[in-house]
């Protein structure tokens, strides 16, 4: 039996002390960062009191258990998600893992009228990167046509698949809508006219198992700090052969065998090939407690737990006719709203009065306005630590409304 109270306790976040407005936090932005639990925190500290020293570039024993944690923590990472080992690139997050599969595959592998599949729910994070190499290429940015509900499908992902397809790069669950997409079927229609498959996980692996050997997505991308980790710190993984076939975006120490005058670098193999500088040593230690804190709890309760808060706070809002919802049938964590003749930002400020912290406006997915029909929102975002409590603050004080002239300037 999950017990969320119990859970709560593992977070100095909520130990029931912080406030906003002077009120009581109701944390309800997870799809932006999550709180982190005392073990992850104290992963980090232990790197600056007990373990200091880089990795890869000595032979002294406090810097070879380094390089012991490094690489423990990459097979817990590459566990999490059933990948290899050598598979797991460290970057700094989503974004960055991203940018590395579009300036280190694409940019490398595409040409004129090759065609790039992405959607217009996509955050920034998968659609600059793509806009960039289109212009770089020549290559042309297309989108896979939504369903009724907003959703991609595999059979609208056919009816713009062709030849030209090289690469699809989709979110497995959208930060605003938060459908989840087969992105298995996805990959194979994908594969079939010989692209490839990119995973922006960043809201998904956070909240449900991912396999990504099952999935047999070519790149699957995430952020440590949306998973009770460390912000910094994120992985790109990737199929090893093509990790091996693509360019190392940065060049510097720790990814190169050797470099000489006639200018020319040989890198090392990957991950380390793309790790280039100084890593993020203690993100990565605080990344590796908390997919370990993860597993113990259980990716399959913490999914379950979302479903439950995402279905009662359905059933409290369906009598507010003033609340109009966006996603009613995604059941994943996020409920993205308006209040009738409520400017979204007026609504989160009001919310944030009474120290209920929502997101608002167009969370960084800035062509999904046709599609919802309005160019701004109010998003809730929960998470493992989520309670029904949290979700009736939150519907008390839609039903409540409130003034916002007392929001704004008392
Ligand atoms: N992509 C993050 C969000 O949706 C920042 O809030």
């Amino acid at each position: 039996m999950y017990d969320v109270y119990k859970v709560r306790k593992d977070f100095p976040m909520l130990d029931g002390t912080k406030k906003m407005q002077g009120k009581n936090l109701v944390f309800l932005d997870n799809a932006s960062t999550t709180f982190k639990p005392q073990r992850v925190i104290d992963a980090m500290t232990e790197y600056y009191t007990t373990f200091t020293a880089n990795s890869h570039r000595g032979d002294y024993d406090l810097l070879y258990n380094m390089d012991v944690k490094v690489s423990e923590a990459r097979k817990a990472i590459a566990k999490f998600i059933n990948s290899e080992e050598n598979e797991v690139v460290f970057t700094s997050g989503d974004t960055a893992s991203i940018n590395l599969v579009a300036f280190g595959y694409a940019l490398k592998f595409l040409k004129k009228d090759d065609e790039i599949l992405i959607s217009e729910t996509e955050h920034a994070s998968n659609v600059i990167p793509w806009f960039k190499v289109a212009q770089m290429t020549g290559a042309k940015v297309k989108y896979i046509p939504l369903d009724e509900n907003n959703k991609i499908t595999p059979e609208n992902v056919k009816k713009v698949v062709c030849s030209a397809t090289k690469i699809c790069s989709v979110a497995q669950v959208g930060n605003v809508l938060a459908h989840e997409v087969d992105v298995k079927n996805i990959a194979k229609i994908v594969h079939e006219v010989g692209g490839i498959m990119v995973v922006d996980g960043a809201q998904s692996v956070p909240h449900m198992k991912i396999d990504f050997k099952d999935l047999d997505c070519d790149f699957l991308a995430f952020s440590a700090h949306k998973m009770c980790g460390p912000t910094g710190i994120g992985a790109l993984v990737g199929k090893y052969d093509l990790l091996d076939s693509m360019d190392a975006v940065f060049g510097g120490g720790g990814m190169n065998i050797g470099f000489s005058t006639n200018g020319t670098c040989v890198a090392l193999n990957p991950p380390a090939k793309f790790e280039a500088g100084t890593m993020n040593l203690s993100g990565i230690l605080g990344f590796k407690a908390a997919v370990e804190y993860l597993e113990e709890i259980g990716m399959d309760n913490v999914h379950k737990h979302d479903q439950e808060l995402f279905d009662y706070a359905m059933s409290k809002l369906e009598d507010n006719e003033n609340v109009i919802i966006y996603n009613k049938t995604s059941r994943n964590g996020i409920i993205t709203f308006n209040v009738k003749n409520v400017f979204s930002q007026d609504e989160a400020t009001l919310l944030n009065h009474k120290g209920i912290a929502v997101r608002s406006g167009q969370h960084c997915a800035k062509m999904i306005d046709e599609a919802i029909g309005t160019n701004a929102t109010v998003r809730a975002s929960f998470y493992l630590y989520t309670t029904k409590e949290d979700v009736d603050a939150l519907v008390d004080a839609l039903n409540e409304g409130g003034d916002i002239l007392d929001a704004y300037f008392n």
